[in-house]
């Protein structure tokens, strides 16, 4: 599998490390002490659970991993898709991870592997934008900036929409410098049924799910779709 983070590992910290509306809503909700966050990325979300949970954080990208454990705590270079580090209280998939996974299969086989680590799961992806679908193509334009290591770092994103496939391409640009790294994210858009019915054929009924973080119904125009799902 193609790591899209391997050369944007450096930078993600400094545009994403403040983010912490989904952390407060995973340590809220959290439902006892031992955690595994899927695609934990540099490891945002695991760094906002208090001292006393004991989180594992996993994900495919070995730099990103590099990155997490450079700031201490237990990070897994490993697939979501394939993983047994153990039972846990409760299961996270936040910022969009799981929608990373791009087939059926895959996802069914993430699932599997949740089912079999806890009773607790939840995940956390965006909700499609159902007015922005109707448009293919929205052009490169800026997204970030910000300053890394003494170098002034742009970032822009371009965006691809294909709603028959229920698939968003995100070509982001990095210009560092003299430096332009491009990075390309593919991502697939859930409807709240097909989440549900993919749940439930896993073996999780979904038994709580909110449009935000903050915990607001799941309605038109909302952003997120937040499940939390227990096993059967
Ligand atoms: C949008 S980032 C979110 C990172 C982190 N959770 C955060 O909120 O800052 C998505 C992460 O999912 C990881 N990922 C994608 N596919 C994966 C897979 N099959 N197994 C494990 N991690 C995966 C990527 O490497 C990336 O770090």
């Amino acid at each position: 599998m193609i790591d899209p983070y391997a050369k944007i590992a450096r930078w993600y910290d400094a545009e994403f490390e403040g983010a912490s509306a989904d952390i407060r809503s995973f340590v809220g909700r959290n439902v006892g002490p031992r955690v595994l966050v899927l695609g934990c990325g540099t490891g945002r979300v695991c760094r906002g659970f208090p001292p006393d949970r004991q989180v594992v954080g996993l994900d495919l990208s070995a730099p990103m991993i590099a990155a997490a454990r450079a700031r201490g705590g237990d990070y897994q270079v490993a697939d979501m898709r394939h993983f047994d580090f153990g039972v846990f209280d409760e299961v996270i998939i936040p910022n969009g991870s799981f929608a990373f996974l791009r087939s059926r299969a895959d996802r069914a086989a993430c699932l599997a592997a949740c089912a079999r680590a806890a009773a607790v799961l939840t995940i956390d992806v965006p909700m499609p934008d159902y007015v922005l679908l109707g448009q293919p193509h929205t052009p490169e334009r800026p997204a970030w900036q910000g300053v890394v290591e003494g170098v002034d770092v742009q970032r822009t994103r371009e965006v691809f929409r294909e709603p028959v496939a229920q698939r968003l391409r995100l070509v982001d640009r990095y210009y560092a410098g003299s430096e332009v790294v491009v990075s390309e994210l593919v991502l697939h858009l859930f409807t709240r049924d097909e989440m549900e019915w993919m749940l439930e054929a896993a073996g999780f009924y979904v038994d709580e799910a909110w449009g935000d973080h903050a915990g607001g119904a799941v309605r038109e125009g909302c952003d997120r779709l937040l499940v939390r799902a227990m096993r059967f």
